[in-house]
């Protein structure tokens, strides 16, 4: 394929073209109420419940976030017909116990990256789910963005060839006290920033056939710094950085015979992205409001799409991409030692 005149369009849904569903939120942390800003702000979507651990605090969430009803319980928000889908927003050691528990009664279910802290959890996930006929996917909302399908459209196209080189980071700092420094919460770079790269890689190039990683920890003994490379039996080698000992650049760039693409900083958020030819030096932009978090819609809308239309997967991130992009998670922590307390 030569290089194109203009990018392709973004196939991804409006908000009007999906049913509006009833949305149960478990959490009531940051994500969830960042999701559900998402959902009120740009989608037809509803939040019918919230459930937390403790009945006032999930009162307080629902008036915060303009919810239906406010559960202390998760069995009484699970018994509620006004809820299609549960959106787990709880920490990573209690996302497959907490998705086992939404799948039982029935109910689809989005998780939060990651679906399990290994790939066994997430194996055990989409057994169920699949047995139990709901729909089930991972949010890793990244994919399911429109400058996403873009890029996963150039790639099929081939216009960028054959993928030599991808470079992909996610590090910033966190203050004492946040969950993700928490060894009990399975904390440390990797479940929460290190998802983004690895996914990115995976995404792109499937499983590597050769691993290596070095890991720094931080002062809490959750590991703090992880540097990967992931080489592939093709050309392709992937060069990956998390950490949450400070900011790293947030790239992403992906090199093909042919072209490379340069995402903007926060290449996991909204945002924009470069295409440069490599034969005559020409470039594309995309351009993409870098809307951070209230670009969570997309992921809804997505959800939405599938269960509508019968689906129990989406395409956009199919059960068993999850579970091999942790497979190759579960494969550098053991090569840095970085093993969680409930493992
Ligand atoms: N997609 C993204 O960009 C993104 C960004 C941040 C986080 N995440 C993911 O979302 C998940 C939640 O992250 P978060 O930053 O929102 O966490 P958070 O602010 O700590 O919120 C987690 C919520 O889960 C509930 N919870 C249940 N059991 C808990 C326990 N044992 N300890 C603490 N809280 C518990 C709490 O709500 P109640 O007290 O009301 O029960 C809490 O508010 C993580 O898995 C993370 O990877 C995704």
């Amino acid at each position: 394929m030569t290089f194109p005149e203009h990018l392709p369009v973004s196939r991804r849904p409006m908000p009007d073209e999906v049913p509006s569903l009833g949305w149960g939120i478990m959490g009531t942390g940051w994500i969830a109420d960042k999701f559900c800003a998402a959902l009120r702000d740009s989608t037809t979507q509803r939040i019918s419940a919230v459930v937390s651990r403790s009945q006032s605090r999930a009162d307080a969430f629902a008036t915060a976030v303009g919810a239906e009803r406010a559960h202390g319980d998760v069995e009484q928000m699970l018994a509620d017909p006004t809820v299609d889908v549960v959106y787990i927003a709880t920490p990573h050691p209690n996302h497959r116990d907490d998705a086992l528990r939404v799948i039982a009664a029935g109910k689809h279910v989005l998780i939060e990256k990651p679906m399990g802290i290994n790939a066994q959890q997430a194996r055990e996930v989409a057994a169920a789910a699949r047995e139990a006929g709901v729909f089930c996917a991972e949010a890793l909302w990244t994919l399911f963005l429109p400058k996403f399908d873009v890029v996963r459209q150039l790639v099929q196209a081939g216009v960028l060839g054959e993928i030599i080189a991808i470079q992909a980071d996610q590090g910033e700092w966190f203050d004492d006290g946040h969950r993700i420094l928490d060894p009990e919460l399975a904390g440390g770079a990797m479940l929460d920033l290190g998802t983004y790269p690895v996914m990115f890689a995976t995404w792109l190039l499937g499983q590597p056939d050769e691993v290596q990683a070095v890991g720094t920890r931080a002062d809490s003994g959750v590991m703090g710094t992880v540097t990967m490379s992931l080489h592939y039996p093709t050309l392709a080698q992937a060069s990956l950085q998390t950490s949450l000992l400070g900011e790293l650049p947030n790239v992403g760039m992906i090199s093909g015979t042919k072209a490379m693409l340069q995402f903007d900083r926060k290449f996991y958020q909204p945002g924009s992205f470069t295409l440069l030819d490599r034969a005559t030096g020409r470039a594309l932009r995309y351009e993409e409001k870098a809307i951070e978090h209230a670009g969570l819609f997309h992921e809804a809308l997505e959800v939405a799409r599938c269960i509508s239309e019968g689906r129990t997967e989406t395409p956009l991130r199919p059960l068993g991409d999850t579970i091999s992009y942790l497979d190759v998670m579960d494969d550098v922590r053991d090569r840095i030692g970085d093993r969680f307390l409930m493992e």
